[in-house]
């Protein structure tokens, strides 16, 4: 049983297989959180510490007993109100203007199988996978009652909580606040690591300790954003890759977020999570319900490693749908560092013709294929094929590259809608836009209002014309700009602090459509590359573009960021043209293709402009990536190095969950003359066993490579005598086989 209420104790506890976690019904109800950590049995309330403090209010029904406190306790779900004084998972507004409200405890129900949201992504589960807890918390007189949300994922080691709100009074109240999760910790010293960055260079990995100061991190962009991912750990401060304890929070939610990391006058450490409470003013009328999205939470004991094969794993069994799961991808080329949006159906064909030679199994058509889209100031919202530029229909292109042997695939942007459009002529009061102010521009375009069902439906239909016409194997659904101008021509004046949430879910149901009009469909996310990679995302398509910036030494570090919280396989990686159009620096082939593996792998260039000696290393490439795809993208991943901090050398392995083989990657990063010697120490071997390296058949002890490290392999440059260490930018892969 994963869940268990002790009545007498009062206590429930969450079990999975590896760890525990446990809330109490306390005095006066108030519902308090005694522990999250490695499994663990019985009443742990002996973590509390009922102290009268001064200046920590106490709840009027706890009289004389004035160590009872929600400003010093460890809560559940904190509110405005109660007298707890830290960061609020929940703040509501009463029909009188009041605001604070103070939630008890009123009931609980625990039921099989996991909960599903309405219109929301969640991690799912299949039958007894997973089990459900709801409990019910309440102030009948502020007419709010709150229903939290928890499913227990026992073999893959993953809690998943929720809150849904609804006004149960008879007056309309307005949430300010509805976070999805607040995690109190009784003790230690944590830090919170977060992955922050901006466009075209995502997910770079910051730490800092949480002390008694409120620590912000999240995206007021209406979207996750390049700038913060909605993914973040608590890690304590002595944790490293192998060794420690660390909390991840993952929220699947692609709009404005935010988490609040601080540590409480008495060392209490809190970390609350979820939509962002800055242009949230959610009204509710009687009856009404808000339904806050879902945070997953993972404990590790053992690192961080451990932390990310646990979410790796959830969110590529568990949030990922569709056939396209757990299937190998195709190797794509896609059309845009090629050629933008200056192309012909000519181009398109010869580009094919020449993929499709070398082993590429699918052909994407990016920006520029509709309306008077030729460069990125006009065209979006005109979903209509310009068959002058093709110079045929897009039916007959994706037939002819078909017949090439190869899928199709083609670009979308559905959220968006420039002035210079027939939709935007036909329709202005579509866009988002606030009346008498002139909107905020993003790449001269406009954000259409998906808060509203027949602006949505329109754009699908019209996109899903062709859609049907080429029969696409593949779409990118791009979205490249934040959200200003948040006022929506439909909704009442008071309601308007409703957009964004329901601008979300419109976007949810638009790839909803997609995913039920296309079953077969392979759909890839994208915002400017990586600006919307989150697990809501990741519910609809199993891959996002990470990164508009394909340089290899970028796409290292921003993978590797990428990686603490979501698998290989989902991360969009193409090997592009030297010099790289962000960075203008010059990588070898193989390099580029070593680190588009660690990701879906495809090309994003032109492979008739390329030499021949480079032409011969496509089909060896595609060859490798068929061979080890099932190593990398189920296989259990382990940083080896950490990138922000060796500038030397990065490395990442992947080991069979059995421990049978192993994918060794190092791509060098810097070297210097008469350098040093340099061993990269391997993660996750069988401890004992000898591997061998298939390539050169030097055979190797586990418990040495993991000990002492991998040495770094030596290289026989052409006007060479002997083999030195590898140049600057060098990589390889070291397959290794268990004997
Ligand atoms: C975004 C994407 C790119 C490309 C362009 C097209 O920047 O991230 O990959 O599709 O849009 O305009």
């Amino acid at each position: 049983m994963p869940i268990i209420y002790n009545e007498q104790e009062k206590t429930i506890t969450l079990h999975t297989q590896n760890t525990s976690y446990q809330m109490k019904v306390g005095p006066c109800d108030l519902l308090l959180h005694t522990y999250y950590g490695p499994r663990a049995q019985g009443d742990m309330s002996w973590c509390l510490s009922f102290r009268d403090r001064g200046f920590s209010g106490n709840p009027y029904d706890a009289k004389l007993l004035r160590g009872i406190s929600a400003d010093t306790l460890p809560m559940e779900y904190p509110c405005e109100g109660s007298g707890d004084f830290r960061a609020p998972a929940f703040s509501v507004r009463r029909a009188n203007g009041a605001v604070g409200c103070d939630l008890r405890y009123v009931s609980h129900e625990i039921k099989p199988g996991k909960y599903a949201l309405d219109g929301l992504p969640t991690v799912y589960a299949d039958g007894e996978e997973a089990e459900t807890l709801e409990v019910t918390l309440a102030d009948e007189a502020a007419g709010v009652r709150v229903l939290l949300q928890y499913g227990v994922f026992p073999a893959l080691d993953v809690i998943t909580r929720a809150a849904r709100i609804e006004n149960c009074g008879e007056g309309s109240v307005l949430l300010q606040a509805a976070a999805s999760a607040s995690l109190d910790f009784v003790s230690g010293d944590w830090d919170v690591m977060h992955f922050y960055g901006r466009h075209a260079g995502e997910r770079a990995v910051g730490r800092a300790p949480i002390e008694q100061r409120e620590l912000l991190i999240g995206s007021r962009r209406g979207t996750s954003s390049h700038q913060q991912s909605p993914f973040v750990i608590l890690a304590d401060r002595e944790t490293t890759e192998l060794h420690g304890r660390c909390v991840g929070m993952s929220l699947l939610y692609s709009g404005s977020f935010s988490c609040n990391a601080s540590r409480d006058q008495f060392g209490t450490t809190r970390a609350v999570m979820g939509i962002q409470s800055e242009h949230f003013d959610y009204p509710l009328e009687p009856g009404e319900v808000f339904q806050a999205p879902e945070l997953a939470l993972v404990y590790s004991g053992e690192g961080l490693a451990r932390l990310s094969q646990r979410f790796h794993r959830m969110v590529s069994q568990h949030v990922c749908r569709g056939p396209w799961k757990n299937r190998r991808r195709p190797v794509l080329l896609n059309n845009w560092e090629a050629t933008g949006m200056d192309f012909t159906g000519e181009r398109i064909l010869n580009i094919a013709k020449t993929a499709a030679e070398l082993g590429v199994e699918m052909l994407v058509l990016d920006d520029g294929w509709f309306g008077a889209r030729n460069d990125d100031n006009a065209g979006l919202g005109d979903w209509t094929v310009n068959t002058e530029k093709l110079g045929c229909t897009m039916g007959e292109l994706a037939d002819k590259i078909r017949g090439m042997g190869m899928k199709f695939g083609l670009w979308i942007e559905p959220e968006m809608v420039n002035e210079d459009s027939d939709r935007y002529r036909e329709h202005p009061d579509w866009a988002l836009c606030i009346p008498g102010k002139a909107p905020v521009m993003g790449r001269n375009q406009l954000v259409l209002d998906f808060s509203r069902p027949e602006v949505v439906d329109a754009i699908f239909e019209q996109i899903a014309q062709v859609l049907d016409e080429c029969r696409a194997d593949y779409v990118k659904m791009d979205m490249n700009r934040s959200i200003t101008d948040v006022y929506s021509a439909v909704w009442p004046d008071q309601s308007q602090g409703k957009i964004l949430y329901q601008y979300v879910l419109g976007v949810y149901r638009f790839m909803e459509m997609l995913l039920e009009r296309y079953p077969n469909l392979l759909l890839e996310g994208c915002s400017g590359g990586g600006g919307r990679f989150d697990a809501g995302m990741l519910y609809y398509c199993p891959q996002i573009w990470c990164s508009d910036n394909t340089d290899a030494i970028d796409r290292v570090r921003i993978q590797y960021g990428t990686s603490f919280g979501f698998p290989l396989r989902t991360m969009g990686a193409h090997v592009s043209a030297v010099p790289n159009g962000d960075t203008r620096r010059k990588t070898p082939f193989h390099t580029r293709a070593v680190v588009a593996m660690a990701g879906t792998f495809g090309y994003e260039l032109d492979l008739n402009l390329i030499s021949d000696e480079e032409k011969k290393q496509v089909p060896a490439q595609i060859e490798a990536f068929k061979k080890y795809w099932n190593l990398l993208h189920n296989g259990l991943f382990y940083r080896l190095t950490d990138v922000m901090q060796n500038r030397q050398e990065a490395a990442w392995m992947m080991v069979e969950e059995d421990g049978s083989e192993a994918l060794v990657n190092i791509v060098v990063l810097d070297s210097t003359g008469n350098n040093p010697n340099r061993f990269v120490r391997c993660m996750g071997l069988t401890p004992g066993a000898s591997y061998k390296d298939e390539e050169s058949g030097m055979v190797y002890d586990a418990n040495a490579l993991m000990a002492q490290g991998l040495p770094m392999p030596m290289v026989q440059y052409p006007r060479w005598p002997v083999k030195v260490t590898p140049n600057e930018y060098d990589a390889f892969q070291i397959h290794l086989v268990r004997i």
